[in-house]
């Protein structure tokens, strides 16, 4: 998709579909404003008459303009008044582009972004319009050997005054790099564990690295991760026939020796729950527990696009967890990198046993923060659903600008404690800590097992068990938590 500016004065604008907003009791846009007059009150009839009330999201579409150069017109309903909130902005949005995906037309000329929206600049509105769009535009037609039609939508266009020209490419450098991540972060984790594999994953991280002058990958083998200790994750991948990759993708886009910000993204691509296996129903869902190593490669991606002035590392440790003779079995007892043994009381909760000795490795970096990404708990979409993403993490400056970023990017999170009590559930009598703490707080247990492991760094944790995916009848990766973790990126490289 192609994303333009169109300074045109509206009365001489050439297009094959103008969008245009309208407000509850036919109160016209600035712009629709201009085009009624132009039509000879064209707008203002059709409201008259009913056609559509206004209502946020509701859309009219009028398919010839007599005497113009625009070829139609997409009414769309902004709700009561302005300024519209940010999330009913998005909504507007979202119903445009459901309604114009299907048109057969190759250009959108857009003039929403003249809308007051509560706290936003025309480079967020610019943003949101592009990220919105490729969102809904998104097909996964890899593994289907008759296709659906590819969209014919080919450039979107904002129609708006020459003063806002610098905000304006601003926003569309910003959405169409975010766009971009996500749309990786979502075409990964859609592809079904037999064809992603660790290696596939790792691959994929290599091309990317290609693909940008900054950005560089290495890939760590088993034989790598034994010569450094790593008994936790390796005693995942032991039930897989499938070697485990340890990824590390590296940008450097800051000076030599700025402190990197790292992140780690849970890389299990396909979760069975090894010989705690887990039950049938949804267990194809568990291919997407690779969606935060799918993330870090969006958000690297994104960051590189916008070659952000800052050190990044991205670290993806990745493998399958499946019941096999050679698989850990309860009771199982391991010795992670850091030297801590873990009795392995469950082996479905695999993922904070990558997890660990990844944040160990971590510090080789001297990091200035790591976050790390995981669809770590089932009990994080019982406490919160799957609106927002849990964090939990051992430094509030750190987690306050993980919460900001969220709410520039409207990519929600929630934060829950950590606090020294809930430790007491991980004590185990033969080892130095178990990696279940019972049925209670099961999404803070696994945090604070993870806090373990990041005692010498500020460390946040986002667990995206309920936001990396959509289940139910219109199942599919969401790329979250892409913008979020590209705005944090922005936010931490204007800083
Ligand atoms: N990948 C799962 C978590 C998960 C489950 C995410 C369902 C999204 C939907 C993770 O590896 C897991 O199995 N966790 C266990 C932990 C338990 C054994 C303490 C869980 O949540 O049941
Ligand atoms: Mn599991
Ligand atoms: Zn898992």
């Amino acid at each position: 998709m192609d994303y333009k500016i169109d300074n045109t004065p509206l009365e001489k604008l050439k297009t094959e579909c103008l969008v245009l907003g309208v407000f509850e009791g036919r109160g016209l846009s600035l712009s629709a404003e201009k085009i009624n007059i132009q039509t000879s009150g064209l707008i203002l009839s059709l409201l008259n008459r009913g056609d559509m009330t206004g209502e946020t999201g509701d859309t009219l579409a009028i398919n010839y303009i007599p005497d113009s150069e625009i070829e139609r017109i997409l009414l769309v309903g902004l709700g009561k008044k302005e300024p519209l909130s940010r999330k009913n902005f998005r909504k507007v949005l979202a119903s445009v582009i459901k309604t114009l995906k299907d048109f057969k037309i190759k250009t959108i000329t857009t003039a929403l972004t003249e809308i007051n929206v509560t706290d936003s600049d025309f480079a967020w509105k610019t943003g949101q319009t592009i990220e919105i769009f490729a969102d809904h535009c998104y097909q996964f037609q890899q593994c289907k050997s008759k296709k659906d039609p590819e969209l014919t939508l080919e450039t979107i266009q904002f129609a708006d005054s020459e003063q806002n020209n610098t905000l304006l490419k601003l926003g569309i450098a910003r959405g169409q790099a975010i766009a971009e991540g996500v749309k990786r972060a979502k075409q990964l984790a859609d592809l079904p564990g037999n064809i992603c594999t660790p290696t596939y994953l790792a691959e994929q991280a290599q091309e990317l690295a290609c693909s940008h002058e900054k950005l560089n990958c290495k890939i760590l083998e088993e034989t790598d991760m034994e010569k450094l200790g790593m008994g936790s994750l390796l005693s995942v991948s032991r039930g897989s026939q499938q070697p485990a990759k340890l990824i590390e993708l590296n940008y450097q886009g800051g000076n030599k020796n700025d402190k990197p910000v790292v992140l780690i993204g849970k890389g299990l691509t396909f979760d069975a729950g090894g010989i705690s296996l887990k039950p049938g129903a949804g267990m194809d869902e568990m291919k997407y527990d690779m969606c935060g190593g799918a993330s870090v490669l969006g958000a690297l991606q994104a960051a590189a696009m916008l070659n952000l002035s800052l050190n990044i590392i991205g670290l993806v440790p990745s493998s399958e967890n499946m019941p096999d003779g050679d698989a850990n079995k309860p009771g199982d007892i391991v010795t992670s990198m850091s030297g801590k043994t873990i009795e392995i009381l469950n082996t479905d909760a695999e993922g904070r046993l990558i997890l660990c000795d990844t944040l160990t490795y971590a510090e080789k970096y001297n990091p200035e923060v790591v976050i790390d990404l995981a669809t770590l708990t089932g009990a994080c979409i019982v406490a919160l659903g799957r609106h927002p993403s849990g964090l939990l993490g051992n430094d509030d400056a750190l987690c306050n600008d993980i919460l900001s970023a969220s709410q520039t990017a409207c990519d929600s999170v929630w934060r829950l404690p950590i606090w020294e009590e809930y430790q007491e559930q991980l004590k185990s009598n033969f080892a130095d800590m178990a990696n279940i703490g019972g049925k209670d707080a099961g999404t803070i247990t696994a945090a604070c097992f993870l806090a373990r492991f990041a005692e010498n760094f500020c460390w946040a944790h986002l667990d995206i068990a309920g936001t990396a995916w959509r289940t139910g009848n219109n199942k599919g990766a969401t790329g979250r938590p892409v913008p979020l973790l590209t705005q944090f990126l922005i936010d931490r490289a204007n800083a």
